[in-house]
């Protein structure tokens, strides 16, 4: 047994929050080599293009959440001349987006705990990160998004769905390159609630396969 497998089996029934913050960012230090590995491997123009047409700004600043090696969404970004923050609270993944994207502006913390001013954002990405975040704290994940987002600004999400974790509602533990990762997810329609109760239009919502797993990938803008 590794040993990050084993601090999750012990920690697994204490209450989430703290304790899963400190294990999945132990796992994804250990992940960040692996992921260098298999890095490109994934074609996500099509996502990219799509997210990146409906922006009403074509330059910017984007605040890309649990930024990883800040590839494949980071580096586009910066290639069309954006300004780039990146929050990750794992080390190793930022030491890979040090090298492959050292223009982004990284911050490390958990996303649930930073802070920025109103409207400093045109765009936030938050790409197959969100799910790892328990259900109880996503609509004050939210309110921030939306606080820190220009009027017409746009957020590009990733979310676990029953398509990926096997249940409508989910809150625990599945199984990811020989590690056990927490993953939360909510029925789509209170997903749906949640994002108009913040404030959010919800531009788009489509069922995407991208390397052999399935997630829901959202689009929201703030009202201009
Ligand atoms: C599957 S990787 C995705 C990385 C990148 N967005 C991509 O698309 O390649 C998930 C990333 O989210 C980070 N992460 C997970 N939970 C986080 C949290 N609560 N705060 C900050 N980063 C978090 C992990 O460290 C990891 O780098």
């Amino acid at each position: 047994m590794t040993r990050a497998l084993y601090l999750i089996k012990q920690k697994k029934y204490s209450r989430k929050g703290n304790t899963v913050k400190n294990t999945l960012q132990e796992i994804y230090d250990q992940f960040a080599a692996t992921y260098d590995q298999s890095r490109g491997l994934f074609d996500m123009s099509e996502v990219l293009n799509s997210f990146y047409r409906a922006l009403s700004v074509k330059k910017g600043r984007l605040l890309d959440m649990g930024c990883g090696a800040g590839e494949p969404f980071a580096r586009f970004f910066i290639d069309h001349g954006w300004a780039v923050t990146g929050v990750d609270f794992s080390q190793q993944m930022l030491e890979l987006a040090a090298k492959y994207v050292p223009e982004m502006q990284t911050i490390r913390a958990d996303m649930r705990e930073v802070e920025f001013a109103p409207d400093k954002f045109e765009a936030i990405t938050a790409i197959y990160s969100l799910f790892h975040i328990p259900i109880n704290d996503h609509a004050a994940l939210f309110a921030k998004f939306y606080r820190w987002l220009c009027p017409q600004g746009k957020v590009l999400f990733t979310y676990a769905t029953k398509e990926y974790t096997g249940s409508d509602e989910f809150d625990g533990y599945k199984e990811f390159m020989g590690q056990e990762l927490y993953y939360s997810h909510k029925r789509p329609a209170a997903l749906w609630d949640d994002l108009k109760d913040t404030g959010f239009n919800i531009e788009s919502r489509d069922y995407r396969k991208i390397g052999g797993e399935t997630f829901l990938w959202v689009t929201v803008s703030k009202p201009g």
